[in-house]
């Protein structure tokens, strides 16, 4: 099929929809059956029983730990939480007028030109070169969060504790001290839900950067770029600017019924894949739940609920992850910039388990487009 040819009868989906372009064997978002699976479990039952790291790596090597194999998992993850001089550095250079994303894209950036083995080579076992810096990038991404967030509140770094697990230590390296359980449970189960979620567009993103054989560090940072937008990781974020704006629960119906006349998108709500509702919605909002009653802030709830409703009346459209995340982040004291860098830092899991299956099977992802410009001309 040639590019040049403009009376194509092609079908062409725009925004890929609908179109598969490969086998994973690493999640399945089904929305006949609103499941979300990782390597076959359901999300909710990880979601309920396993820690961030025992999600990490069944995402990345199939299976859950058993109790020697999970030890030495934690071990290696909580030997490479602090942040190296130079990426410091890095940070401290950035003006905090820059957005977090944009923090957390250079940092990734400089943990690769550290790398002085960044390149796949067309000859390496894919999962060999991968993991180890997978693994490396699960440990530093709460490291840059949190001291980004810091500094921008004229606050010094905390160091991490290798005594704790990965969402504990998160929250302590970002407020400088473990908050209660349910506050700890909620961070956790909001990562494992954001881990994975198959060929989304950042991870899409990883996978065409990885099938041109670059470094890992790039397929992340250009994950990372396509997370940042608000019609996909960026709306977590957009929905706490929404709350903010909207106020409190009476003004949400005429919020709304202004913001859709005005043709404006209603963050937070919507999924490209699911038409019914999100899979991962139920989890998060009961963890919602739970920081509402842990903080008493029924308000929080109230507004949350009015939107939904509003939303599902006039339009029939269900919320989406993002949606609960958002003002969960916000109770949990997060600023709202922040919360993109939060999904980041877990879907970063996600994204090195596709790189690492993309070159295990891999083909340059390089589509065809039918062109549309002006006919064949001549300089005169
Ligand atoms: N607010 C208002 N209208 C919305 C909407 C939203 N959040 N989501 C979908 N719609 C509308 C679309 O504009 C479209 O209307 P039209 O038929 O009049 O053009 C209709 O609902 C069907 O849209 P659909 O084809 O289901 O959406 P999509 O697959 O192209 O887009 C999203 C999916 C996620 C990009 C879209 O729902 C969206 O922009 N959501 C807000 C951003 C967001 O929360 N992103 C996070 C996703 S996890």
């Amino acid at each position: 099929m040639s590019e040049q040819n403009t009376q194509s009868p092609v079908e062409i989906r725009k925004g890929l929809a609908g179109v598969v372009v490969d086998t994973t064997a690493i999640s399945s978002v089904n929305p006949e059956t609103n499941s979300l699976l990782y390597r076959g479990y359901p999300v909710q039952e990880l979601a309920a029983k396993c820690s961030f790291e025992e999600v990490a790596y069944l995402l990345w090597n199939g299976e859950l730990p058993g109790d020697d194999e999970l030890e030495a998992f934690e071990a290696l993850e909580r030997a490479q939480r602090a942040l190296a001089p130079n990426v410091r550095a890095a940070i401290d250079g950035i003006p905090t007028s820059a957005h977090p994303m944009d923090v957390l894209r250079t940092a990734v950036s400089v943990i690769g030109a550290d790398d002085p083995e960044g390149e796949f080579g067309a000859l390496a076992d894919p999962f060999e070169v991968v993991y180890p810096k997978a693994l490396h990038l699960m440990a530093q991404l709460p490291a840059i969060v949190a001291y980004d967030q810091r500094r921008r509140h004229g606050l010094p770094l905390v160091e991490p504790r290798d005594d704790l697990d990965y969402a504990s230590n998160f929250l302590h390296m970002t407020f400088g001290e473990v908050p209660d359980d349910v506050v700890v449970d909620a961070f956790r189960v909001s990562l494992v839900l954001y881990a994975e979620h198959s060929f989304n567009a950042s991870t899409f993103t990883a996978r065409v950067i990885a099938s041109t054989l670059s470094d890992v560090y790039s397929a992340i940072t250009g994950a990372i770029g396509a997370l940042k937008g608000p019609l996909h990781g960026g709306a977590n974020e957009a929905v706490m600017v929404e709350f903010d704006e909207i106020g409190t629960a009476d003004k949400a119906e005429q919020w709304l019924d202004d913001a859709l006349a005005s043709k404006r998108k209603i963050m937070g709500f919507g999924h490209r894949v699911y038409k019914n509702g999100d899979s991962r919605v139920p989890t998060m909002r009961a963890s919602l739940g739970a920081l509402v009653e842990h903080y008493d802030r029924p308000e929080v709830l109230e507004l949350y609920t009015a939107l939904e409703q509003a939303m599902d009346a006039r339009k029939g459209i269900k919320p989406n992850l993002d949606y609960p995340s958002g003002p969960a982040y916000n109770l949990m004291g997060f600023d709202t910039e922040t919360f993109t860098p939060l999904f980041a830092a877990a879907r970063v899991t996600g994204w090195t388990a596709h790189v690492i299956e993309q070159l295990s099977a891999n083909a340059l992802i390089r589509p065809l487009s039918v062109y549309g410009g002006p006919a064949e001309r001549h300089l005169s």
